[in-house]
């Protein structure tokens, strides 16, 4: 399917399109134009990552455990659409969610459930999926968040009973816990809606 490009969709896109044009018609779903939309849904991905993980240090540095809920109460949603635009949406989503606007559509858990299964057989590979959708030219993508030691702390076996009692505080429905070190805590999800 042909579509028009107005804007470029990447940096990776731009040198592309602005050698040409600055409203140039591809083949969107070519090779290479998917292959850039899957390094900036990357690139996305782990800025928020990065700034999820940083500002919960920080919290966690200032207050312990429950500042570090606070600040995820609070910032985790603003944090996503602060990194958000451009057509891009960024969040975060798992099998079992803490906050229910995290919950997965039927995408992503199809996803969620092979990344699950390729860690349970020790798959060591990058644990990713995109979706390209040629009828709206929309483009999606998942990155799965494996659970790492600091995230037993809000996510593990055995919580701390003052941490257990704010979580139960800010999140009635919490199904996030019980979650060992390397099993599949949840995944990024970027949306590309042109
Ligand atoms: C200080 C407690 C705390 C720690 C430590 C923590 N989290 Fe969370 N996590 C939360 C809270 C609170 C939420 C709900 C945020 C919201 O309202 O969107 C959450 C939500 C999430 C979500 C979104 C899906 C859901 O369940 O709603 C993922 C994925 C996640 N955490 C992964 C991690 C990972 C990976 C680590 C370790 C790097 C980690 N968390 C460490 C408290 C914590």
């Amino acid at each position: 399917m042909k579509v028009t490009l107005i804007l470029p969709l990447s940096i990776f896109a731009l040198s592309t399109t602005f050698a040409f044009a600055s409203n140039v018609t591809i083949e969107s779903e070519s090779v290479g134009d998917l292959k850039a939309r899957t390094l900036v849904a990357r690139q996305h991905a782990k800025a928020l990552g990065g700034a999820l993980k940083a500002r919960l240090q920080e919290a966690i540095g200032q207050g312990g455990l429950v500042k570090g809920i606070e600040a995820c109460k609070l910032e985790a949603g603003p944090i996503a659409k602060a990194i958000s635009g451009n057509g891009w949406t960024v969040g975060r989503t798992a099998l079992r969610v803490r906050n229910p606007a995290n919950t997965p559509d039927a995408w992503e858990r199809e996803q969620l459930i092979a990344f699950s299964n390729q860690l349970s057989a020790q798959f060591d590979g990058p644990l990713e999926a995109s979706h390209y959708d040629s009828a709206t030219g929309e483009f999606r993508y998942l990155k799965a968040i494996k659970t790492d030691e600091i995230c037993t702390a809000c996510h593990g076996q055995s919580v701390a009973p003052r941490v257990q009692a704010a979580i139960d505080d800010a999140y009635p429905e919490d199904e996030a816990m019980g979650f060992d070190i390397g099993t599949l805590r949840g995944a990024f999800t970027l949306t590309y809606t042109p």
